[in-house]
Order: C-alpha cells, then structure tokens, then sequence
C-alpha cells in the first residue's frame, strides 16, 4: 500500500496538532501555537506540554499513556519501515513529547511515589455549564477558563499503563542511554506503585469516568509487567506477566464481552499477542511456558475470531467490523485490531509459520493481512458512503471535524467560553484542515454524518490515530518486510530452561 507512506505522515502530523505546551518551531502546524503554559500551576506542579486528547483541550493520562505505548510498539517492531519513509526521527520526536510530559506527572527522581498526576482539564457531566473544556469551545491558543490538574493515590490501571509506555519507549530510545536508563527508571517507580496501591483510576479521578472508564487494572498488570520485562529483562516481570491468578483475574480465558479487543481500556489482547511472540521466539521453558502456551492458544483463538467468517464479531452491510457491538466511534477500534492481525500475520512469518489453526482448519497468515487490509482500506474510503475517514485524504473526507483548533480561524479569538459556538455550529467547513487524522466513523449502518457537532461521527483521537499509525506501518512496504525481530529482546537474557519438577510419584 504505496498510500501509507503519505498517509503516516500525514497522521503524525494530526498527533502535532494536538501537542500541549510549548510546541517546537518545526512543527509545521500552521494554525497551532503555544498553549496551557500554566498548566498544573495551581498545584504548584509543572504539567505544561504532552498531548490534547481529541477535539476537546483535555489532556487525559489513561488514553495517553496507551498512545505512547502503541506509537512505541510499532516502532520497535517497524522501525526499519519507518526509517524507509522518513519518518522515523518524526515518530521518535512525537513519542519523546509524550513521554517528557509522562515524566512531570510523577517525582520521576523518587525510589517510590504514592501520587501520579492523571489529568488536565476537565470534562464534567454532559448538561454541565460551568467553563471547562467541554462546555467551551475555545482554540487551546485562547483558553481562559481554570484548568484543574486531577491526582491519584491509587490507580493502578494508569500508573501500569504509563509503566508500559515508558517500558517500551525506553527500547525505542535505547541508543540513548541516559535518556533510556530515566524511562526504565521512571517505569520500575511507577509499575510498583501500580501493584502497591491497588485501584482503578477513576475512582481518584471521577471526571474521567464519564469519558474514559477503566473496567479493571488486571490487564495493565499483565500488559506494564510485560514491557517491564522487556524493558529491564528482569525475571520478576515475567513470572507476574505469567502468573495464572493473574491472568484468570484479567480474564485471559475468555467468555466476556470485550474478549480479544483491543481499545485505550483492553490492553489483554495487546498483551496476549507480544508474550504469544516472546514464548514462540524465546522458548523460556519452566516454569512461564504454561501460562505462555495459554496465552500462545489464546491468540490463535482471538484471531480466528476476528474474520468474519466465524461471526463473532457482526460485520456492517459494507464491511467493517463491529468490535465495539455497533456502538459509536467504531473506528479507533477497527484500527487498533487490525494493526494486532498484521502483527500476527508478521510473527507468524517472522517464527516460519505459514499457517495458524482456527479450530479444524489450519489458514494461511495471508487471510490475516487481507482481513487486516480490508479494514483499513475501508477506514481510507472503500465504503458505502465512499467517504474516506482520514481528513485530507482522497476526493471525499469530514469536512466539519469536531476539534476545536481545527474549526476555529487562526488569527482570530476565541477568547471566552462559548464565543466559539458560531465556529462550532456553522455548517461551514473547518478552516483549518486537521489533515490525518481518522475521525470517529461511521455508524452501523454504514451512515456518516458529517456534523461538527455530532463527535459520535467526526470526533478524532489520538489514541485511535495511534492505532492508525500502527496498522498503517504494519500493512505498508509489502508482505516481505516482516517485524525487527530481535530489538524489542535487546535487554532480555537467552534461555536455558530448567527441566521441569519430576511429577508427584503416583499413587492410586
Ligand atoms: C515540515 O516542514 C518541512 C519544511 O517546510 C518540510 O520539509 C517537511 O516535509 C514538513 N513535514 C511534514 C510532516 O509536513
Ligand atoms: C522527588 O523525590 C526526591 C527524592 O526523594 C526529593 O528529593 C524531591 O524533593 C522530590 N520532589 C518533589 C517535587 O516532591
Ligand atoms: C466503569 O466501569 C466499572 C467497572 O467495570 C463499572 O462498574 C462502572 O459502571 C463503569 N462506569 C460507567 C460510567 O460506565
Ligand atoms: C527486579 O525487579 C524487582 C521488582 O521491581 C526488584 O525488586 C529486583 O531488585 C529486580 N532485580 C534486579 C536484578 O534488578
Ligand atoms: C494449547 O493447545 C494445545 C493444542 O490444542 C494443547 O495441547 C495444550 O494443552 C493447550 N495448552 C494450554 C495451556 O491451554
Ligand atoms: C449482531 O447483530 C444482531 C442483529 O442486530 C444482534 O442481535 C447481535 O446481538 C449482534 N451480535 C454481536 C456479536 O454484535
Ligand atoms: C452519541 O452516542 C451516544 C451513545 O449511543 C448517545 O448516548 C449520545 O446521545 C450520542 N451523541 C450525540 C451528540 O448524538
């Protein structure tokens, strides 16, 4: 797909749109410039820089967290791809603005931490009309509203996330040794403050829930101990990342709704898939390979079920798959999960696999890229309403992105919070394109509705713009290019396997 090359450059672009903070002068973005410049001031903290979530000013820690991990992911994986693009000191650049603010968000200079900053900006509950970055509709540039910056105590499912977004961030940046050495340093403090202070964070942070719920943090534990492990190759990660309690508690087997999603909350899946890698390329034997080889079947299964084929999953009249059961904002989801079925596809090749079972029947990897394609060629503009959902790409796109930055003139104020409602609810097109960037999508029907208003269609985000990147990197430069596969091992030790424990001497 000679379009991605263009297209993922494209989408990074989209990421710089939504930096906070100070952005540096080659950003490129016209119609962007300096903003929150005081944010975590009132608590005395420096919160300034980092990412804006979405069409909204909100800088939220948990989608975040999970955008650097998945931009981390596919570099390690794709970083010669992106290097033959060009793109590779881009995408670097755009990570090590995620996690230079990751790093004012805790002391990263402390043994231990008992507090890790998870939010910016405030959403409130919908009907809410006090100022905040909801109910206002001011460019980042303008806001004049008190931005209030939220805490946490307890959130275990943040800091492990934030743990595994530094984790592999630290491989992405592994020739820079000081600067890897401070990412691993900063996600050992915060992935056992995750295990130590057990709760979910929006118990800390209720404005979040509203927006990004977090069902359960046994996931991150296993996704954090995961890239920990890599990260550090340090065998005390593993044995959690393979521990059976705590793949039971997070649900590894299966029989629930989200099973084999991969989203900003479901980090399982993501998880299942990297271990299923390390198990096939590493073969560490006793006593991970139980749980290994559980994960290994796991994923088998978990991609079997995402063809549509085997109905699983409900597929749209004009193809797209409805990994979040026909509700809103379908897209970040498709992209998320296709890019985990090119990556499968890749370590299938990568391991001399040219098949995976699907119960009876063994299926070439190629159904795995080709159903991975079809989803991302759907996302581009192969659909029914012959709409391509990445702004600024072919004929027919959102015109009218809900994005605050991207609707409001340039040059002109915003200042005041409801002065930009006449931005927001023309029916004119956005001033500036927000170009790359994949908006929410369509509804089940295949029907887009290309209202500003309306985020359920036209609202982008950056965690599913990750997700994009990703897929884009996987499926672009042919079939042959394959993953890296020995980087993301750089720190982990090879194996000999201990024999086993001789059985329990039988007795009748
Ligand atoms: C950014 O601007 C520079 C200089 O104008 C240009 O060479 C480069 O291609 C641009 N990059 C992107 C991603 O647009
Ligand atoms: C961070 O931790 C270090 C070492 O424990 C301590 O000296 C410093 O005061 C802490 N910084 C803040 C802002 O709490
Ligand atoms: C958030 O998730 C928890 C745990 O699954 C659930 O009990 C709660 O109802 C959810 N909150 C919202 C607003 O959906
Ligand atoms: C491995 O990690 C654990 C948990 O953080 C730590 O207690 C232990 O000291 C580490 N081991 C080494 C060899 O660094
Ligand atoms: C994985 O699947 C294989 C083949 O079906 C089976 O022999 C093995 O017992 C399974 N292992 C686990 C841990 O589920
Ligand atoms: C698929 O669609 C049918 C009909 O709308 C619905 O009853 C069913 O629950 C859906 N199944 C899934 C897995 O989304
Ligand atoms: C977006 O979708 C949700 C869930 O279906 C719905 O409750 C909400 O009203 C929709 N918002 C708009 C603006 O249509």
């Amino acid at each position: 797909m000679a379009v991605c090359l263009t297209l993922s450059m494209f989408t990074y672009c989209s990421v710089w749109t939504n930096g906070a903070g100070r952005l540096p002068r080659h950003n490129n973005i016209s119609w962007r410039g300096n903003s929150a410049l005081k944010d975590g001031s009132l608590q005395s903290v420096d919160l300034v820089g980092g990412y804006y979530d979405a069409g909204d000013n909100i800088k939220f820690g948990f989608p975040g967290a999970f955008t650097i991990t998945v931009l981390s992911w596919s570099v390690i994986e794709y970083s010669a791809k992106y290097a033959a693009m060009g793109e590779l000191d881009h995408v670097k650049e755009l990570i090590k603005w995620g996690t230079d603010y990751m790093l004012k968000t805790f002391n990263a200079s402390a043994p231990s931490i008992d507090l890790v900053w998870g939010q910016v900006g405030t959403g409130g509950i919908p009907g809410d009309t006090t100022p905040n970055d909801h109910y206002c509709w001011e460019r980042p540039e303008d806001m004049d509203y008190e931005r209030a910056a939220y805490s946490c105590g307890a959130c275990s499912d943040l800091a492990a996330e934030m743990a595994a977004a530094l984790a592999a961030a630290s491989i992405v940046f592994k020739d820079n040794r000081a600067y890897s050495l401070k990412l691993v340093d900063g996600a050992t403090v915060l992935f056992a403050f995750a295990r130590d202070r057990r709760g979910r964070y929006v118990k800390a942070i209720p404005d979040a829930e509203t927006y990004y719920n977090s069902t359960g943090y046994w996931d991150e534990f296993i996704w954090g101990a995961a890239w920990m492990y890599f990260a550090t190759g340090n065998s005390t990660y593993l044995k959690l990342a393979t521990t059976e309690g705590i793949a039971k508690h997070a649900g590894a087997s299966g029989g629930w709704k989200f099973y084999g999603v991969f989203d900003w909350d479901n980090k399982l899946t993501g998880a299942q898939v990297v271990l299923t890698r390390f198990f096939k390329m590493m073969s560490p034997g006793f006593p991970y390979e139980n749980v290994l080889n559980q994960y290994k079947n796991e994923t088998e299964l978990i991609m079997c079920s995402y063809l549509p084929q085997y109905k699983v999953f409900n597929q749209t009249a004009g193809g797209m798959m409805e990994f979040n059961y026909g509700a809103p904002q379908p897209l970040q989801y498709v992209a998320a999960n296709a890019f985990l079925a090119a990556l499968y596809a890749d370590y299938l090749s990568a391991t001399s696999a040219p098949v995976w079972p699907c119960g009876p029947n063994f299926l070439p990897k190629k159904v795995l890229r080709d159903f991975a394609r079809s989803q991302i060629n759907y996302i581009l503009g192969d659909n029914p309403a012959k709409m391509s959902y990445v702004v600024g790409y072919r004929k027919r796109y959102p015109i009218r992105v809900h994005h605050r930055g991207a609707s409001i003139p340039r040059g002109r104020t915003s200042r005041g919070c409801t002065t930009g409602y006449k931005y927001r609810d023309t029916k004119s097109p956005n001033p500036n394109l927000l170009v790359g960037a994949m908006v929410a999508g369509p509804d089940n029907r295949d029907r887009f509705a290309d209202i500003r208003y309306n985020y359920n269609f036209t609202e982008p985000t950056i965690a599913g713009n990750a997700c994009l990147v990703a897929a884009l990197v996987a499926l672009s430069g042919g079939d042959d290019k394959g993953v890296d596969p020995n980087t993301i091992f750089s720190a982990v030790p090879a194996f000999f396997p201990n024999s086993p424990p001789p059985p329990a001497p039988w007795r009748p």
